[in-house]
Protein backbone atom coordinates (compact mmCIF):
# COMPACT_ATOMS: atom_id res chain seq x y z
CA UNK A 1 0.00 0.00 0.00
CA UNK A 2 1.53 3.35 -0.73
CA UNK A 3 -0.62 5.35 2.14
CA UNK A 4 -1.28 3.66 5.43
CA UNK A 5 -1.71 4.02 8.88
CA UNK A 6 0.83 3.25 11.23
CA UNK A 7 0.61 3.71 15.09
CA UNK A 8 -2.47 6.07 14.06
CA UNK A 9 -0.24 8.43 11.62
CA UNK A 10 -0.92 8.28 7.79
CA UNK A 11 1.89 7.66 5.71
CA UNK A 12 3.24 7.31 2.60
CA UNK A 13 5.61 4.48 2.67
CA UNK A 14 7.46 5.60 5.78
CA UNK A 15 7.24 8.69 6.21
CA UNK A 16 4.44 9.85 8.02
CA UNK A 17 2.15 12.55 5.93
CA UNK A 18 1.97 14.99 9.35
CA UNK A 19 6.25 15.02 9.18
CA UNK A 20 5.83 16.11 5.40
CA UNK A 21 2.93 18.76 6.37
CA UNK A 22 5.42 20.58 8.69
CA UNK A 23 8.23 20.16 6.53
CA UNK A 24 7.03 21.57 3.08
CA UNK A 25 3.85 23.00 4.33
CA UNK A 26 0.51 22.00 2.85
CA UNK A 27 -1.31 22.25 0.53
CA UNK A 28 1.35 19.42 -0.27
CA UNK A 29 1.00 16.74 -3.17
CA UNK A 30 2.81 13.61 -2.02
CA UNK A 31 3.23 10.93 -4.46
CA UNK A 32 4.84 7.39 -3.71
CA UNK A 33 7.78 6.15 -5.74
CA UNK A 34 7.29 2.34 -4.70
CA UNK A 35 3.38 2.89 -5.92
CA UNK A 36 4.79 4.17 -9.23
CA UNK A 37 6.92 1.73 -9.98
CA UNK A 38 4.27 -1.33 -8.72
CA UNK A 39 2.01 -0.18 -11.43
CA UNK A 40 4.46 0.26 -13.96
CA UNK A 41 5.36 -3.04 -13.45
CA UNK A 42 2.17 -4.68 -13.75
CA UNK A 43 2.29 -3.48 -17.02
CA UNK A 44 5.64 -4.63 -18.06
CA UNK A 45 5.07 -8.12 -16.51
CA UNK A 46 1.35 -8.71 -18.36
CA UNK A 47 3.79 -7.53 -21.50
CA UNK A 48 6.55 -9.90 -20.69
CA UNK A 49 7.56 -11.51 -23.88
CA UNK A 50 5.81 -9.38 -26.33
CA UNK A 51 7.12 -6.79 -28.30
CA UNK A 52 5.67 -3.81 -26.42
CA UNK A 53 6.07 -0.10 -25.29
CA UNK A 54 4.30 0.98 -22.20
CA UNK A 55 4.04 4.69 -23.19
CA UNK A 56 2.69 6.67 -19.98
CA UNK A 57 0.10 9.24 -20.56
CA UNK A 58 2.07 12.44 -19.16
CA UNK A 59 -0.65 14.51 -19.03
CA UNK A 60 -2.06 12.78 -15.65
CA UNK A 61 1.30 14.16 -13.63
CA UNK A 62 3.77 15.90 -15.63
CA UNK A 63 6.35 16.13 -12.50
CA UNK A 64 9.68 16.02 -14.05
CA UNK A 65 10.53 13.49 -10.89
CA UNK A 66 7.50 10.97 -11.74
CA UNK A 67 8.77 11.65 -15.57
CA UNK A 68 12.22 10.49 -14.96
CA UNK A 69 11.27 7.45 -12.29
CA UNK A 70 9.56 6.20 -15.51
CA UNK A 71 11.70 6.90 -17.78
CA UNK A 72 14.47 4.88 -15.49
CA UNK A 73 12.24 2.27 -15.71
CA UNK A 74 12.24 1.67 -19.57
CA UNK A 75 8.68 3.68 -20.36
CA UNK A 76 7.45 5.58 -23.21
CA UNK A 77 5.92 8.57 -23.10
CA UNK A 78 2.16 9.45 -24.30
CA UNK A 79 2.49 13.85 -24.94
CA UNK A 80 0.37 16.14 -26.26
CA UNK A 81 1.75 19.37 -26.89
CA UNK A 82 5.45 20.60 -27.27
CA UNK A 83 5.25 21.77 -23.27
CA UNK A 84 5.06 17.78 -22.34
CA UNK A 85 7.64 17.07 -24.95
CA UNK A 86 10.14 19.36 -23.22
CA UNK A 87 9.37 18.20 -20.11
CA UNK A 88 9.63 14.28 -21.47
CA UNK A 89 13.31 15.32 -22.57
CA UNK A 90 14.18 17.46 -19.62
CA UNK A 91 13.37 14.45 -17.82
CA UNK A 92 15.98 11.84 -19.61
CA UNK A 93 12.81 9.78 -21.60
CA UNK A 94 14.27 8.50 -24.90
CA UNK A 95 12.85 10.52 -28.36
CA UNK A 96 12.49 7.20 -29.74
CA UNK A 97 9.91 6.16 -27.28
CA UNK A 98 7.45 9.31 -27.55
CA UNK A 99 4.00 9.12 -29.14
CA UNK A 100 2.38 12.77 -29.86
CA UNK A 101 -1.16 12.54 -29.89
CA UNK A 102 -4.13 15.49 -30.09
CA UNK A 103 -6.47 17.41 -31.97
CA UNK A 104 -4.90 20.56 -32.53
CA UNK A 105 -0.82 19.86 -32.96
CA UNK A 106 0.49 23.48 -34.03
CA UNK A 107 3.43 23.75 -36.79
CA UNK A 108 5.69 24.74 -34.31
CA UNK A 109 4.77 21.76 -32.26
CA UNK A 110 4.98 19.34 -35.45
CA UNK A 111 8.65 20.76 -36.28
CA UNK A 112 10.02 20.31 -32.97
CA UNK A 113 8.36 16.72 -32.58
CA UNK A 114 10.17 16.07 -36.24
CA UNK A 115 13.47 17.58 -35.21
CA UNK A 116 13.27 15.48 -31.62
CA UNK A 117 13.21 12.24 -33.66
CA UNK A 118 10.14 11.15 -31.79
CA UNK A 119 8.71 7.23 -32.61
CA UNK A 120 5.08 8.69 -34.18
CA UNK A 121 2.57 11.53 -34.48
CA UNK A 122 -0.76 10.18 -33.95
CA UNK A 123 -2.90 11.98 -36.05
CA UNK A 124 -6.24 12.57 -36.02
CA UNK A 125 -7.62 14.48 -38.72
CA UNK A 126 -6.88 15.06 -42.52
CA UNK A 127 -5.61 18.46 -42.07
CA UNK A 128 -2.99 17.55 -39.80
CA UNK A 129 -1.85 14.87 -42.64
CA UNK A 130 -1.44 17.66 -44.86
CA UNK A 131 0.17 19.52 -42.70
CA UNK A 132 2.49 17.16 -41.28
CA UNK A 133 3.51 16.42 -44.85
CA UNK A 134 4.41 19.93 -45.34
CA UNK A 135 6.49 20.74 -42.26
CA UNK A 136 8.42 17.24 -42.72
CA UNK A 137 9.15 18.78 -46.63
CA UNK A 138 10.27 22.14 -44.88
CA UNK A 139 12.00 20.07 -42.07
CA UNK A 140 13.78 17.93 -44.58
CA UNK A 141 11.94 14.77 -42.77
CA UNK A 142 10.09 11.85 -43.06
CA UNK A 143 7.66 11.82 -40.30
CA UNK A 144 6.84 8.54 -38.68
CA UNK A 145 2.50 9.13 -38.23
CA UNK A 146 -0.37 6.76 -37.61
CA UNK A 147 -3.74 7.65 -37.31
CA UNK A 148 -6.27 7.60 -33.88
CA UNK A 149 -9.45 5.60 -35.00
CA UNK A 150 -12.54 6.61 -33.51
CA UNK A 151 -13.53 2.62 -33.10
CA UNK A 152 -17.31 4.04 -32.02
CA UNK A 153 -17.10 1.79 -28.80
CA UNK A 154 -18.44 2.85 -25.60
CA UNK A 155 -16.24 3.12 -23.07
CA UNK A 156 -18.89 3.11 -20.23
CA UNK A 157 -17.60 6.17 -18.57
CA UNK A 158 -17.98 9.50 -17.43
CA UNK A 159 -19.23 11.76 -21.05
CA UNK A 160 -16.41 13.96 -20.32
CA UNK A 161 -13.84 11.20 -20.24
CA UNK A 162 -15.76 9.19 -23.09
CA UNK A 163 -13.77 9.43 -26.31
CA UNK A 164 -14.27 6.17 -28.54
CA UNK A 165 -17.93 7.61 -29.76
CA UNK A 166 -18.71 9.07 -32.89
CA UNK A 167 -20.02 12.79 -31.11
CA UNK A 168 -16.12 12.79 -29.80
CA UNK A 169 -13.99 15.70 -31.65
CA UNK A 170 -11.21 12.89 -31.28
CA UNK A 171 -10.30 10.89 -33.77
CA UNK A 172 -10.96 10.11 -37.24
CA UNK A 173 -13.95 7.73 -38.22
CA UNK A 174 -14.02 4.02 -38.84
CA UNK A 175 -15.42 4.52 -41.68
CA UNK A 176 -13.36 7.11 -43.17
CA UNK A 177 -9.96 4.95 -41.77
CA UNK A 178 -8.71 3.11 -44.84
CA UNK A 179 -9.04 5.61 -47.20
CA UNK A 180 -7.06 8.34 -45.27
CA UNK A 181 -4.36 5.44 -44.77
CA UNK A 182 -4.34 5.04 -48.69
CA UNK A 183 -3.79 8.78 -49.00
CA UNK A 184 -1.50 8.83 -46.43
CA UNK A 185 0.73 6.10 -48.04
CA UNK A 186 1.04 8.26 -51.16
CA UNK A 187 2.55 11.01 -49.76
CA UNK A 188 6.23 11.37 -49.55
CA UNK A 189 6.99 13.04 -46.59
CA UNK A 190 5.27 10.80 -44.04
CA UNK A 191 6.07 6.77 -42.96
CA UNK A 192 2.62 5.26 -42.27
CA UNK A 193 3.68 3.12 -39.12
CA UNK A 194 1.05 2.57 -36.84
CA UNK A 195 -2.28 2.78 -36.05
CA UNK A 196 -3.95 3.75 -32.56
CA UNK A 197 -7.10 4.50 -30.39
CA UNK A 198 -8.19 5.41 -26.94
CA UNK A 199 -11.73 5.10 -26.24
CA UNK A 200 -12.03 6.72 -22.79
CA UNK A 201 -10.54 7.25 -19.42
CA UNK A 202 -11.76 5.27 -16.04
CA UNK A 203 -12.56 2.34 -17.48
CA UNK A 204 -13.76 -0.72 -15.42
CA UNK A 205 -14.61 -4.05 -17.27
CA UNK A 206 -12.28 -4.84 -19.79
CA UNK A 207 -15.19 -5.72 -22.65
CA UNK A 208 -15.15 -2.50 -24.45
CA UNK A 209 -11.03 -2.25 -24.67
CA UNK A 210 -11.36 -5.78 -25.74
CA UNK A 211 -13.94 -4.62 -28.30
CA UNK A 212 -11.77 -2.06 -29.62
CA UNK A 213 -8.89 -4.07 -30.10
CA UNK A 214 -10.83 -6.47 -32.23
CA UNK A 215 -11.73 -3.52 -34.58
CA UNK A 216 -8.50 -1.82 -34.48
CA UNK A 217 -7.27 -5.36 -35.58
CA UNK A 218 -9.83 -5.72 -38.43
CA UNK A 219 -8.38 -2.54 -40.20
CA UNK A 220 -5.00 -3.30 -39.58
CA UNK A 221 -5.63 -6.70 -41.47
CA UNK A 222 -7.40 -4.85 -44.17
CA UNK A 223 -4.68 -2.09 -44.81
CA UNK A 224 -2.46 -5.12 -44.59
CA UNK A 225 -3.80 -6.70 -47.78
CA UNK A 226 -4.19 -3.15 -49.14
CA UNK A 227 -0.32 -3.42 -48.97
CA UNK A 228 -0.22 -0.98 -45.89
CA UNK A 229 1.98 -2.88 -43.30
CA UNK A 230 2.46 -1.30 -39.73
CA UNK A 231 4.39 -1.62 -37.32
CA UNK A 232 2.73 -0.78 -34.08
CA UNK A 233 -1.02 -0.87 -32.80
CA UNK A 234 -1.51 1.78 -29.95
CA UNK A 235 -4.59 0.77 -27.68
CA UNK A 236 -4.42 3.96 -25.72
CA UNK A 237 -5.01 4.14 -21.92
CA UNK A 238 -7.96 4.37 -19.66
CA UNK A 239 -7.63 2.10 -17.28
CA UNK A 240 -9.50 2.66 -14.21
CA UNK A 241 -8.91 2.60 -10.75
CA UNK A 242 -10.66 2.90 -7.68
CA UNK A 243 -11.72 6.05 -6.06
CA UNK A 244 -14.36 4.74 -3.82
CA UNK A 245 -15.95 1.27 -4.66
CA UNK A 246 -15.43 1.04 -8.05
CA UNK A 247 -13.79 -2.43 -8.61
CA UNK A 248 -11.67 -1.98 -11.91
CA UNK A 249 -10.61 -5.35 -13.43
CA UNK A 250 -7.31 -6.09 -12.95
CA UNK A 251 -4.53 -4.52 -15.58
CA UNK A 252 -3.56 -8.18 -16.43
CA UNK A 253 -7.12 -8.18 -17.54
CA UNK A 254 -7.11 -6.00 -20.51
CA UNK A 255 -4.05 -6.71 -21.24
CA UNK A 256 -4.15 -10.55 -21.64
CA UNK A 257 -7.75 -9.51 -23.45
CA UNK A 258 -5.87 -7.37 -25.95
CA UNK A 259 -2.96 -10.12 -26.30
CA UNK A 260 -5.30 -12.82 -27.44
CA UNK A 261 -7.00 -10.32 -30.26
CA UNK A 262 -3.95 -9.77 -31.17
CA UNK A 263 -2.34 -13.60 -30.99
CA UNK A 264 -0.20 -14.38 -33.68
CA UNK A 265 0.85 -10.47 -34.79
CA UNK A 266 3.98 -8.99 -34.74
CA UNK A 267 2.93 -5.61 -34.51
CA UNK A 268 4.60 -3.84 -31.63
CA UNK A 269 1.50 -3.34 -29.00
CA UNK A 270 1.56 0.35 -26.95
CA UNK A 271 -0.44 1.01 -24.26
CA UNK A 272 -0.82 4.21 -23.01
CA UNK A 273 -1.93 4.27 -19.32
CA UNK A 274 -2.07 7.61 -17.09
CA UNK A 275 -4.22 7.46 -13.90
CA UNK A 276 -3.72 3.38 -13.75
CA UNK A 277 0.45 4.35 -13.07
CA UNK A 278 0.23 7.36 -10.62
CA UNK A 279 -3.55 8.37 -9.66
CA UNK A 280 -3.63 5.82 -6.29
CA UNK A 281 -0.01 6.39 -5.76
CA UNK A 282 -0.59 10.44 -4.68
CA UNK A 283 -2.82 12.03 -2.34
CA UNK A 284 -3.54 15.83 -1.32
CA UNK A 285 -2.42 17.36 2.21
CA UNK A 286 -4.73 19.89 3.44
CA UNK A 287 -4.91 21.66 6.64
CA UNK A 288 -7.96 22.57 8.13
CA UNK A 289 -8.65 26.79 8.41
CA UNK A 290 -12.23 26.73 9.64
CA UNK A 291 -14.98 24.62 11.10
CA UNK A 292 -18.06 26.31 9.82
CA UNK A 293 -20.79 25.31 11.09
CA UNK A 294 -24.51 25.93 9.54
CA UNK A 295 -27.84 25.75 9.28
CA UNK A 296 -27.89 23.11 6.27
CA UNK A 297 -24.91 22.42 6.10
CA UNK A 298 -21.43 22.28 8.27
CA UNK A 299 -18.18 22.51 6.30
CA UNK A 300 -14.67 22.46 6.90
CA UNK A 301 -12.67 25.50 5.00
CA UNK A 302 -9.31 23.91 4.19
CA UNK A 303 -6.55 24.83 2.86
CA UNK A 304 -6.41 23.20 -0.82
CA UNK A 305 -9.16 24.40 -3.09
CA UNK A 306 -10.27 23.73 -6.86
CA UNK A 307 -7.38 25.45 -7.84
CA UNK A 308 -5.11 22.91 -6.17
CA UNK A 309 -7.26 19.74 -7.50
CA UNK A 310 -10.35 20.31 -10.14
CA UNK A 311 -12.10 17.03 -10.44
CA UNK A 312 -14.68 17.36 -7.97
CA UNK A 313 -15.60 20.42 -9.27
CA UNK A 314 -15.32 19.66 -12.73
CA UNK A 315 -16.62 15.75 -12.85
CA UNK A 316 -18.37 15.98 -9.87
CA UNK A 317 -15.55 13.61 -9.05
CA UNK A 318 -15.39 11.66 -5.51
CA UNK A 319 -12.04 11.12 -3.73
CA UNK A 320 -12.20 9.63 -0.47
CA UNK A 321 -10.94 11.92 2.82
CA UNK A 322 -9.01 10.60 5.61
CA UNK A 323 -7.67 12.10 8.60
CA UNK A 324 -3.91 12.60 8.70
CA UNK A 325 -4.00 11.53 12.56
CA UNK A 326 -6.18 9.02 13.67
CA UNK A 327 -9.42 10.14 15.32
CA UNK A 328 -9.58 9.56 19.03
CA UNK A 329 -12.33 7.96 19.53
CA UNK A 330 -14.03 10.77 22.31
CA UNK A 331 -13.54 13.62 19.26
CA UNK A 332 -16.87 14.96 18.58
CA UNK A 333 -17.87 13.61 14.57
CA UNK A 334 -19.57 16.07 11.89
CA UNK A 335 -20.83 16.02 8.57
CA UNK A 336 -18.86 18.17 6.77
CA UNK A 337 -18.07 19.48 3.15
CA UNK A 338 -15.00 20.03 2.54
CA UNK A 339 -14.29 23.16 0.53
CA UNK A 340 -11.54 25.63 -0.21
CA UNK A 341 -11.10 29.33 0.00
CA UNK A 342 -11.79 29.87 -3.95
CA UNK A 343 -14.63 32.42 -4.53
CA UNK A 344 -17.04 29.76 -6.36
CA UNK A 345 -19.70 27.38 -5.00
CA UNK A 346 -17.83 24.74 -7.14
CA UNK A 347 -14.94 25.26 -4.70
CA UNK A 348 -15.27 21.64 -3.25
CA UNK A 349 -12.88 18.52 -2.73
CA UNK A 350 -15.99 16.37 -0.86
CA UNK A 351 -18.89 16.65 0.22
CA UNK A 352 -21.00 15.03 3.37
CA UNK A 353 -17.97 13.26 5.45
CA UNK A 354 -18.22 12.33 8.68
CA UNK A 355 -15.23 13.63 10.25
CA UNK A 356 -13.89 14.72 13.58
CA UNK A 357 -11.97 17.91 12.95
CA UNK A 358 -10.76 20.89 14.51
CA UNK A 359 -8.74 24.12 13.04
CA UNK A 360 -5.54 23.02 12.40
CA UNK A 361 -5.57 19.17 12.04
CA UNK A 362 -4.50 17.93 8.93
CA UNK A 363 -6.32 15.77 6.14
CA UNK A 364 -5.39 13.74 3.09
CA UNK A 365 -7.93 13.39 0.00
CA UNK A 366 -6.50 10.34 -1.68
CA UNK A 367 -6.14 8.90 -5.15
CA UNK A 368 -4.91 12.43 -6.44
CA UNK A 369 -1.72 11.52 -8.08
CA UNK A 370 -3.53 12.04 -11.73
CA UNK A 371 -5.11 14.92 -13.30
CA UNK A 372 -4.61 16.27 -10.04
CA UNK A 373 -1.54 18.91 -9.66
CA UNK A 374 -1.44 18.52 -13.66
CA UNK A 375 -5.06 20.08 -13.51
CA UNK A 376 -3.97 22.79 -11.38
CA UNK A 377 -4.35 26.92 -11.38
CA UNK A 378 -3.50 29.65 -10.46
CA UNK A 379 -7.57 31.00 -9.69
CA UNK A 380 -7.91 33.62 -6.99
CA UNK A 381 -3.82 34.49 -7.14
CA UNK A 382 -3.07 30.97 -5.51
CA UNK A 383 0.20 29.64 -5.52
CA UNK A 384 0.32 26.07 -6.40
CA UNK A 385 0.95 23.71 -4.60
CA UNK A 386 4.66 22.05 -3.36
CA UNK A 387 5.44 18.60 -4.41
CA UNK A 388 6.89 15.90 -3.00
CA UNK A 389 8.02 12.12 -3.73
CA UNK A 390 8.58 9.72 -0.85
CA UNK A 391 11.05 6.67 -1.41
CA UNK A 392 11.31 4.56 1.59
CA UNK A 393 12.07 6.74 4.31
CA UNK A 394 13.17 9.67 2.23
CA UNK A 395 11.01 12.40 1.35
CA UNK A 396 11.83 14.61 -1.59
CA UNK A 397 10.94 18.05 -2.78
CA UNK A 398 10.19 17.88 -6.36
CA UNK A 399 8.62 21.01 -6.92
CA UNK A 400 8.47 23.68 -4.51
CA UNK A 401 5.64 26.02 -3.60
CA UNK A 402 4.92 28.34 -6.11
CA UNK A 403 5.98 31.91 -4.46
CA UNK A 404 3.52 34.95 -5.40
CA UNK A 405 5.69 36.91 -7.39
CA UNK A 406 5.98 34.11 -9.90
CA UNK A 407 2.63 34.48 -10.92
CA UNK A 408 2.87 37.90 -12.12
CA UNK A 409 6.09 38.00 -13.17
CA UNK A 410 5.30 37.88 -16.79
CA UNK A 411 3.00 40.76 -16.40
CA UNK A 412 3.57 44.27 -17.19
CA UNK A 413 1.69 47.00 -17.23
CA UNK A 414 1.36 49.36 -20.33
CA UNK A 415 3.23 53.29 -19.85
CA UNK A 416 -0.49 55.25 -20.81
N1 LIG B 1 -4.15 8.13 -24.32
C1 LIG B 1 -4.90 9.12 -24.83
C2 LIG B 1 -4.91 9.34 -26.27
C3 LIG B 1 -5.67 9.93 -23.95
O1 LIG B 1 -6.41 10.89 -24.45
C4 LIG B 1 -5.64 9.69 -22.55
C5 LIG B 1 -6.40 10.52 -21.61
C6 LIG B 1 -4.81 8.66 -22.08
C7 LIG B 1 -4.10 7.90 -22.99
C8 LIG B 1 -4.67 8.34 -20.62
O2 LIG B 1 -5.85 7.95 -20.02
P1 LIG B 1 -5.81 7.34 -18.54
O3 LIG B 1 -5.08 6.03 -18.61
O4 LIG B 1 -5.12 8.28 -17.67
O5 LIG B 1 -7.23 7.16 -18.18
N2 LIG B 1 -9.00 14.75 -16.58
C9 LIG B 1 -9.80 13.54 -16.59
C10 LIG B 1 -9.19 12.50 -17.50
C11 LIG B 1 -8.93 12.94 -18.90
C12 LIG B 1 -8.28 11.88 -19.74
C13 LIG B 1 -7.85 12.41 -21.08
N3 LIG B 1 -7.17 11.47 -21.92
C14 LIG B 1 -9.97 13.10 -15.16
O6 LIG B 1 -9.50 13.76 -14.26
O7 LIG B 1 -10.60 12.08 -14.91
Amino acid sequence: MAFEYRKGALCAEQVPLEEIARRFGTPCYVYSRAAIERHYGEFALALAGRSALVAYSVKANSNLAVLALLAKLGAGFDIVSGGELARVLAAGGEPRKILFSGVGKTEDEIAYALESGILCLNLESEGELQRVAQVAGRCGKRAPIAFRINPDVDAKTHPYISTGLKQSKFGVPHADAERIYREASRLPQVEVVGIGCHIGSLMTGAGPFIDATARILALTTRLERAGIGLAHIDLGGGFGIRYRDEAPAPIGEFVDGALGVLAGRKEKLIVDPGRSIVGSAGALITRVEYVKPGEAKSFLVVDAAMNDLLRPALYGAWHEVLPVLEEDEAAATGVYDIVGPVCESADFLAKDRALAARPGDLLAVMSAGAYAMAMSSNYNSRPRAAEVMVDGEQAHLVRRRERVAELYAGESVPAW
